[in-house]
């Protein structure tokens, strides 16, 4: 299914459904998305798109990893319901020239590397979801700030559907999953499980009574500098809504804790959340 109007008309035949909106190349953490949203939905939709409008001009958009013919047996095998495979025209028909914008909390961290980036996420989110309807919609807490900005972005324009942040699923040694894990090459791969030990020095911090920015930051740097293959782009305390950095956490509310980290050629992102306490 590839048109809006082959999507509208089998999107018809279903009530709540919830979407898992992707850009292919699935592994393990998108299924386990389809398989809430079918549990929690009854029905599951997935849409397979690889945006353009979300990708710097350095960045990876022609080397993206894409498999579709993999991708439509997993889905099925899964118990998807539709899935939605558009074509660029589908997504932006010739004349387009609508983009949505969220402001302030686009500004910092991958926002604040990558310009442009979430008001291509934010225009092709609102034009799947305009299209498809959806009940729920749910994402991967990997991308921590992908979910707040499109918690603010269907709050500020009232969309009709409810969000859903799922947490990140990770390899067995705790690498979360990701498409662009494929860029690694064994080394690196062995290596990647760095970002893991990080995340769990800065909890540990955390549970151990740590409220200062600069120290939580610190616990995460310091695991990262060991390993030689490791150039941190950003490590960073954050407002769990409004992204902003941190001097002091306030225990009540906790924290964003996350980073950015290149590792051979892909930048890898990973995050916890540090719960109020
Ligand atoms: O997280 C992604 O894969 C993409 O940013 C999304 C949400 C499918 C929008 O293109």
């Amino acid at each position: 299914m590839t048109t809006r109007a082959e999507l509208r008309a089998a999107r018809a035949e279903h009530g709540t459904l919830g979407l898992v909106p992707t850009m292919g190349f699935l592994h393990d953490g998108h299924l386990s998305l389809v398989r809430r949203a079918k549990e929690d939905c009854g029905s599951a939709i997935a849409s397979i798109f690889v945006n353009p409008l979300q990708f710097g001009p350095k960045e990876d958009l022609a080397t993206y990893p894409r498999d579709l013919d993999r991708d439509l047996s997993l889905l099925e095998a899964t118990g998807c319901d539709l899935v939605w495979t558009p074509g660029d025209e589908d997504v932006y028909p010739p004349g387009f020239d609508t983009y949505v914008d969220v402001h302030g909390i686009t500004d910092v961290l991958e926002g604040g590397r990558r310009p442009g980036h979430f008001r291509g996420v934010s225009t092709v989110l609102s034009v799947i979801f305009n299209v498809v309807q959806p009940t729920r919609a749910y994402f991967g807490q990997k991308d921590a700030q992908q979910v707040v900005v499109v918690r603010k972005l269907v709050r500020d324009l009232g969309m009709p559907l409810e969000v859903v942040a799922a947490a990140t699923v990770r390899e067995p040694d705790g690498l979360a999953m990701s498409s662009r894990n494929t860029y690694l090459d064994p080394t690196e791969r062995e290596r990647a499980v760095v970002l893991r030990r990080a995340l769990d020095a800065v909890e540990k911090a955390w549970q151990d009574g740590e409220i200062h920015g600069a120290a939580l930051r610190s616990a995460m740097s310091a695991v990262l500098a060991a390993e030689p293959l490791a150039e941190p782009d950003y490590v960073s305390i954050a407002h769990p809504d409004t992204l902003e950095e941190l001097d002091h956490v306030d225990p009540s509310v906790g924290a964003l804790a996350s980073m950015a980290v290149r590792l051979g050629k892909p930048r890898l992102l990973d995050n916890v959340v540090l719960l109020p306490r």
